[in-house]
């Protein structure tokens, strides 16, 4: 019998919970042992719960319990899930998060504890909530160099933009629809702002190169200012409009950024809808495969959580391939260098200085304004050259 604790009984813990309970003959049988849930720390009232007596609100509780031999850090934010999970690794524990802001913040630290102390740390749940990601790229893509990885990586946004195209929806209605069904974090600016999936692409880009890639180097701009005019302009131009993280590894270098995209209507990603998230991975060997399913929610999250539990209960000893070393600055593109091409939105009056600037581009008219795409060059060639013309009123970069 494997015993675990589960810290944080919110959405994703309780789904944890849940799946254990509900398919404990299956769990059973795929990881040749039972795995039941001994303890859960939670600093709220649980007193009513059909098993109250789990629940604890002492972490020494599960530290000191020799008995508990994996831990479910559920509970996100930094501060504490940093020193709980930490002091775990370091006493022999083996731990599971969904906590992506703790694993791109401090996932290299607890790799290197986990290896001292022979444990795993494992975080499938922390990109593309049930979609397996991390480990097809652990291990499956590993005959590869993996060239670029992009996704709609935050269910959020995902849902608020297909929710505000396809049925008209207000913002604010659709982002309150989206906190009531769980997927939100909890504070939503987080998705909103990029800032979630900033770290969902810094966890995936710092895998496939082994070095941390910090959230700091990644550009991220939300969808906050995605307005009806932007969507009509993407439908004229075939496109639709994802919130996208990706990045791209050129010569040992990567570069990476979150931003608004247009997607050809073509490309499979533009009927990723609702809450659903989709990756794909490009390997200069496979080619380009993509990973689809449920982004966020309870179920599909905690199922990819119960997953590492199992594989941690087949074999709990170090594994190197989940992990990756400390940020290495000089490997950094930054986007000012990035080679792409936006579509670009502009006043009537500088249509003339457009076409003379940018000789070979076709100018389309909007409903208020104009806009075109711009040629391949880089964001800061680019940035100059508007600078020129004047400005701009928005730009979207194409998705390529
Ligand atoms: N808030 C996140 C999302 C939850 O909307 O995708 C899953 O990480």
């Amino acid at each position: 019998m494997k015993k675990i604790a589960i810290i944080g009984f919110g959405v994703v813990g309780s789904g944890v919970y849940e799946i254990i309970r509900k398919n404990k003959d299956a769990l059973t049988k795929k990881s040749g042992e039972e795995i039941d849930v001994k303890k859960i720390l939670d600093i709220r009232d649980f007193s009513d719960h059909k098993e109250s007596h789990l629940f604890t609100k002492d972490f020494n509780d599960l530290l000191n319990d020799g008995e508990i031999e994996i831990v479910v850090e559920t509970m996100g934010g930094i501060k504490f899930a940093y020193e709980y999970t930490k002091a775990l690794l370091e006493s022999g524990k083996s731990v599971v998060t969904s906590n992506k802001e703790l694993v791109a913040t401090h996932g290299e630290e607890f790799f290197r504890i986990a290896k001292e102390k022979n444990v795993r740390y494992l975080y499938e749940a922390s990109v593309g909530g049930g979609i397996p990601v991390i480990r097809p790229l652990a291990c499956d893509v590993s005959a590869n160099e993996v060239v670029n990885v992009s996704g709609i990586l935050n269910g959020t946004t995902n849902y608020i933009l297909t929710k505000m195209f396809k049925e008209n929806d207000s913002f604010e209605n659709a982002l309150k629809n989206a906190q009531e069904l769980g997927y939100a974090e909890k504070d939503p600016t987080a998705d909103v702002d990029g800032h979630d999936a900033c770290r969902k692409i810094a966890i995936l880009m710092s895998l496939v190169t082994g070095r941390k890639i910090e959230c700091e180097d990644i550009n991220t701009k939300g969808i906050r200012n995605v307005s009806a005019e932007d969507v009509t302009y993407a439908a004229a131009i075939g496109c639709t409009i994802k919130l996208i993280g990706c990045g791209f590894v050129e010569n040992g270098k990567v570069s990476a950024s979150v931003e608004p995209m247009l997607i050809p209507a073509s490309h499979p990603l533009s009927s990723v809808e609702d809450v659903f998230n989709a990756v794909t991975v490009k390997g200069n060997m496979v080619d380009t495969l993509m990973f689809y399913g449920r982004g966020a929610g309870m179920l599909p999250t905690a199922s990819a959580v119960v997953g590492d539990v199992i594989d941690i209960v087949r074999n709990g000893e170090y594994n190197p391939y989940y992990s990756w070393g400390d940020a290495d600055k000089e490997k950094i593109i930054p986007y000012e260098d990035i080679n792409t091409k936006f579509f670009v939105r502009i006043e009537e009056a500088q249509k003339e200085k457009i076409a003379s600037i940018f000789p070979d581009v076709e100018i389309i008219k909007g409903v208020s304004d104009y806009g075109f795409v711009s040629p391949l060059m880089s964001v800061k060639e680019l940035d100059e050259k508007l600078t020129a013309a004047g400005g701009y009123i928005s730009r979207i970069r194409l998705f390529r």
